[in-house]
């Protein structure tokens, strides 16, 4: 029977996954499917354990949901709590990880941030923000600072994560720069938002947005134009779906080039080219 992959979430209609992997797909020319379904949160456990499904992702507002329903939690999906791939071991139980953790790896690596010993600063501190987190103490950053709207969530996730080196600041400190600033709010999603923080040359090294949009968010510009090296999440979301690959195929090469060509067209072509905000994986 032809395995079948699917995106759960709520909404999932302008979701850019189903290209990734098809594109995916196609140049493996293997014969599977991959197709978007809107679910409430009372159907998520059912779908993922339904007989139809090989697997797939599951996007917001569900990856909490998805880490209760899996039997096999991966050591990122424990730490983060959230879950946005899963697939059927070999035992028949359902497995699940959060690929998002190493999909900021990966986007991290190709910007050129060496995590060890690194001082970054993380803005916002929802569920992006903690896989942020987490991704940068497993790499061994020495120090990394959350500023947050909402104070008390920043503060809830530094407790919450426990981890040693972990902040919750008011303001960037003036003094020591910043190897990284890493943008984990979901201003840049409307091209009317403000920038999450103005930045400036001497303090910053490299600036990473989890935001994507076509063409590039404003945030990743306002960077480059003050050269700082610069990458929105685009990166972030070809890397957790190669990595979802991965799960699902085990000593199978996911063809990045070919999963970001078709992430790069489908974002042109949904948001004319012009726009921001059509990010719906998240
Ligand atoms: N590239 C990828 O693969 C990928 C993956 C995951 C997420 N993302 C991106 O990450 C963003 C955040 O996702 P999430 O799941 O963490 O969302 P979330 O849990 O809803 O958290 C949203 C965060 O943004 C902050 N925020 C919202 N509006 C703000 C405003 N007007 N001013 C200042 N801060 C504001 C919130 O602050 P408060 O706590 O004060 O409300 C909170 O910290 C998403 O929009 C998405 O684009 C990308």
């Amino acid at each position: 029977m032809r395995p079948r992959y699917a995106l759960l979430g709520d909404p999932v209609d302008h979701s850019i996954s189903p290209d990734m992997h098809r594109a995916a797909f196609r140049t493996w020319g293997l014969d599977a499917e991959y197709v978007a379904r809107t679910v409430t949160a009372d159907e998520v456990g059912q779908a993922m354990r339904g007989a139809g499904l090989a697997g797939g992702n599951v996007t917001l507002p569900h990856k909490l949901v998805a880490a209760e329903t899996v039997a096999r939690a991966s050591r990122a999906v424990q730490a983060t709590g959230a879950c946005n791939c899963w697939w059927r071991a070999e035992d028949g139980e359902l497995a699940g990880d959060n690929t998002d953790v190493g999909g900021l790896g990966l986007a991290l690596n190709r910007l050129g941030f060496k995590a060890e010993n690194a001082r970054v600063l993380v803005l916002g501190a929802g569920g992006a923000a903690r896989a942020a987190v987490h991704t940068l103490l497993e790499a061994r950053a020495s120090r990394v600072e959350i500023l947050n709207r909402t104070p008390a969530r920043a503060r809830a996730l530094r407790d919450a994560t426990g981890g040693r080196g972990l902040y919750v600041v008011e303001a960037p400190d003036p003094g020591m720069p910043y190897d990284l600033v890493l943008n984990a709010t979901s201003l840049g999603l409307s091209t009317a938002d403000p920038l999450p923080l103005e930045l400036d040359r001497g303090r910053f090294r490299l600036a990473c947005d989890l935001v994507y949009a076509a063409g590039e968010t404003q945030w990743v510009r306002h960077a480059r134009s003050l050269g700082i090296r610069a990458g929105d999440g685009l990166e972030m979301l070809v890397g957790q779906a190669a990595l979802s690959l991965r799960r699902w195929f085990p000593g199978r090469t996911p063809p990045v080039d070919a999963m970001r060509a078709a992430a790069v067209e489908a974002l042109d072509r949904r948001e004319g080219g012009a726009g921001q905000g059509a990010a719906a994986d998240r």
